[in-house]
């Protein structure tokens, strides 16, 4: 007797090039960003990969290249804009260069408060502006907190007037600069990867972040006071070629969306974990002070900019007063 007869023979065939067609099918994704495999953004975003995999059985899988490996924030929209990369995990501070409806997000003091902020990200305007840039080869899938971002130096900016005279990096958007012309300080913008270094060779005398600078990135070492302004709170944000979007299949499309929506939740809380954890580390192991300031001199001094960001646009204009309304 033969080993196999005809029939089983073609079955295994068929078994055969079922499961070459099923892995020839599987999709993986390249995602690129800025920040340590240590990072809430970068466990959050692990968190998706994870999830997204479960829900497509392994069809659909992410690759993660964490801390600028495939290039600056700047650099991987650009490459994501052409199809050449799938995904990126920018800031909405760097995209308005992208797509100028971001800029709502530059606005100093635009947010009241953590809630406020949340309400707008998970609401219609956030969910709006996700979908703008379209027609420049991207889409937002999801925000995740960044906090709280205030200034850090070698000397505590208690006033605007403090900022007098000091080169402040900023991240490279035309809003950023402009923050901080109002507020009286010089503007250098500066990709986040060269920044450790400009502070410590005296390039630049200040920058702005929330905590995880200090600890994650180490600008703890070089910038011992943080005084807690808190300007802006502005998002990161997890965007995707629209070649790749729209060669992904319902199904997946779904499932990468539910993957995204539910690692924002995810991230919500372990923000708050490590951004505690990150001061507690900042104060007690690398001596960085922590100072509360009065916030009102600062909102006085960068009111014009909601009116400029306002007339930029009657999108702009409207999405602002969306943004008010959820206060
Ligand atoms: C935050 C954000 C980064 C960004 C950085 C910056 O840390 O998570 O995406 O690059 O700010 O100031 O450049």
């Amino acid at each position: 007797m033969k080993p196999f007869s005809t029939a089983s023979s073609v079955c295994l065939s068929l078994i055969l090039a079922g499961s070459l067609i099923g892995s020839a099918e599987a999709r993986n994704l390249r995602l690129s960003h800025n920040q340590g495999e240590d990072h809430p953004v970068h466990k959050s975003m692990q968190w998706m990969a994870d999830r997204v995999s479960e829900l497509t059985g392994g069809d659909l899988t992410i690759e993660i290249y964490p801390s600028s490996q495939l290039g600056t924030q700047r650099e991987s929209v650009e490459l994501v804009q052409t199809g050449a990369l799938d995904m990126a995990k920018t800031n909405a501070s760097e995209l308005e260069a992208f797509d100028p409806i971001y800029a709502v997000f530059n606005v100093p003091y635009v947010f009241a408060d953590r809630d406020h902020f949340y309400k707008v990200i998970t609401g219609k305007p956030g969910k709006e502006i996700l979908q703008h840039s379209r027609d420049k080869g991207f889409i937002g899938l999801t925000y995740y907190d960044g906090g709280a971002r205030s200034f850090y130096a070698n000397k505590a900016i208690n006033t605007p007037a403090d900022l007098k005279g000091l080169k402040v990096r900023v991240q490279p958007s035309p809003s950023a600069i402009r923050m901080i012309e109002l507020l009286g300080g010089s503007a250098t913008p500066l990709p986040y990867g060269e920044l450790y270094t400009a502070l410590q060779q005296g390039v630049v005398d200040a920058a702005e972040n929330n905590e995880t600078a200090l600890t994650n990135s180490r600008h703890g070492e070089v910038a011992k006071i943080f005084s807690e302004d808190e300007h802006t709170r502005i998002p990161d944000v997890l965007v995707i070629s629209t070649f790749t979007w729209d060669s992904l299949t319902p199904d997946e499309q779904k499932a990468l969306q539910q993957a995204a929506d539910e690692s924002l939740a995810f991230h919500k809380d372990l923000w708050a974990k490590d951004i505690e954890k990150a001061r507690e580390t900042a104060k007690n192991e690398m001596n960085v002070e922590f100072k509360e300031v009065d916030k009102e001199p600062f909102r006085k001094a960068t009111q014009p900019f909601y009116d400029e960001v306002a007339g930029q646009s009657e999108e702009t204009a409207n999405l602002l007063k969306e943004i008010r309304d959820l206060e």
